[in-house]
């Protein structure tokens, strides 16, 4: 295995470091407190190629390797969690769904625009009684001839207002049970379509999270994507992949704690020196700075893997359930080292501890990755 990155992936590196440190840092605070992301901020991350990386620029994308993408994120992730969740969406989820099984008209139509930042993607798999059991749908989209009739409601839609397109998933034929469920694209502004109440979210609060609703929505025929039953296949699949993206979020809230913590602990004075130089908080220092190692080997092992074509579904999900814990972990430890100051939103860890929890959770929560795992070590 090459340990070392290619002149490519260290100038994604730079780049995104560069964007995040002088783009999304000096006001990340304010926008946590207003539950607000900048559109502006968008906008820019789309022209920078941040939103498109791994599309091919026949579609509008960068044209990037799994591992580009990983790589951008954790320094997006380092400052700001809130934009790189919706990079993440509309990279791993979005993009490269369409890309993947989208049809020639459905790329032309959707994906170029998306791939360039120019409009945003939702993926709406998660239901009010279908989160980590996704195979129950009660989403309904009835074959009505030259059209699908949509009703249901989504819950916890990532890019919920902000998008312009969803990836919907609803179920067709409840007789064939998972079988008979499909995924669609959604547009915004279809009569039906209504953007429920935005969540008033512990972590992640500058991200955009609503529920949606569909009612007698008329979506068309040609918005399926691939076959009449593939859609829960399409959201596992993309889902393997967007774990990986979560992961690498993960990992970069992590490496941004800690990097905090280790520029505290050599400016903050306890009993006449500066606290690296007292035991305890070196011992943090080392810990948090193994675990961010490891899991930084399982995210580039799990882009590693997707890109040379291989499985990567248990290695997506070891990467998400160990970075999002180390996640946890390690922001809790930040604000332990911070102190007093910790506990206050000046210094960053505490929103960074707030962000790190939603990894445990979304994109399947650890106990489905434990499952997942399970399954692919006892196929
Ligand atoms: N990759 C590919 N295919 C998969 C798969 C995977 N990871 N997991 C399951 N499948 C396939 C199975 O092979 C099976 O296919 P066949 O019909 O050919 O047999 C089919 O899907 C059904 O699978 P199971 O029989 O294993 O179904 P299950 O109900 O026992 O378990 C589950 C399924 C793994 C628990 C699944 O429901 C799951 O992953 N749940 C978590 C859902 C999730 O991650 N939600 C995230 C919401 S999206 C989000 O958070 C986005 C955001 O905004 C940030």
């Amino acid at each position: 295995m090459d340990f070392n990155l290619s002149e490519e992936h260290l100038a994604v590196q730079e780049a995104a470091r560069d964007f995040a440190q002088n783009e999304l840092l000096s006001e990340v605070i304010e926008r946590d407190n207003t539950q607000k992301f900048d559109p502006v901020l968008t906008k820019k991350m789309g022209e920078l190629g941040f939103l498109g990386m791994m599309v091919a620029p026949e579609y509008g994308g960068s044209g990037m390797d799994t591992l580009s993408y990983v790589i951008a994120m954790e320094e997006i992730s380092k400052v700001d969690a809130s934009a790189s969740v919706m990079m993440s969406v509309n990279n791993s989820l979005v993009c490269w769904g369409l890309e993947e099984y989208g049809s020639e008209e459905q790329k032309q139509k959707y994906l170029t625009r998306l791939a360039a930042g120019e409009i945003i993607g939702a993926f709406c798999l998660s239901e009010p009684e279908a989160g980590s059991d996704a195979t129950s749908q009660h989403t309904t989209a009835v074959d009505m001839g030259d059209h699908y009739l949509l009703n249901g409601t989504k819950n916890w839609i990532t890019n919920g207002n902000t998008s312009s397109v969803c990836l919907v998933i609803a179920q067709t034929h409840p007789e064939k049970q998972h079988r008979g469920i499909n995924a669609f694209i959604v547009e915004k502004g279809l009569p039906g379509f209504a953007i429920g109440r935005k969540e008033d979210k512990m972590g992640i609060r500058a991200s955009d999270t609503h529920t949606l609703m569909f009612s007698d929505v008329k979506v068309p025929k040609e918005n399926r994507i691939a076959e009449d039953g593939f859609g829960f296949k399409f959201a596992m699949s993309t889902l393997n992949g967007g774990r990986i993206g979560i992961a690498a979020q993960a990992l970069g809230i992590a490496a941004g704690a800690f990097e905090l913590s280790l520029k505290y602990s050599k400016e903050r004075k306890t009993f006449g020196r500066p606290i690296s130089e007292h035991q305890a908080i070196q011992f943090k220092l080392s810990e948090m700075a193994v675990k961010i190692e490891a899991a930084r080997l399982l995210v580039y092992k799990a882009a590693r893997t997707k890109d040379e074509g291989k499985d990567y579904i248990q290695a997506a999900a070891m990467a998400k359930l160990y970075a999002s814990d180390v996640a946890m972990w390690v922001t809790t430890e930040a604000v332990q080292v911070h102190g007093g100051y910790g506990y206050v939103k000046e210094y960053h860890v505490e929103r960074m501890m707030r962000d790190a929890k939603i990894t445990q959770i979304y994109e399947g929560t650890s106990e489905i990755q434990k499952l997942v795992i399970a399954r692919e070590l006892l196929k």
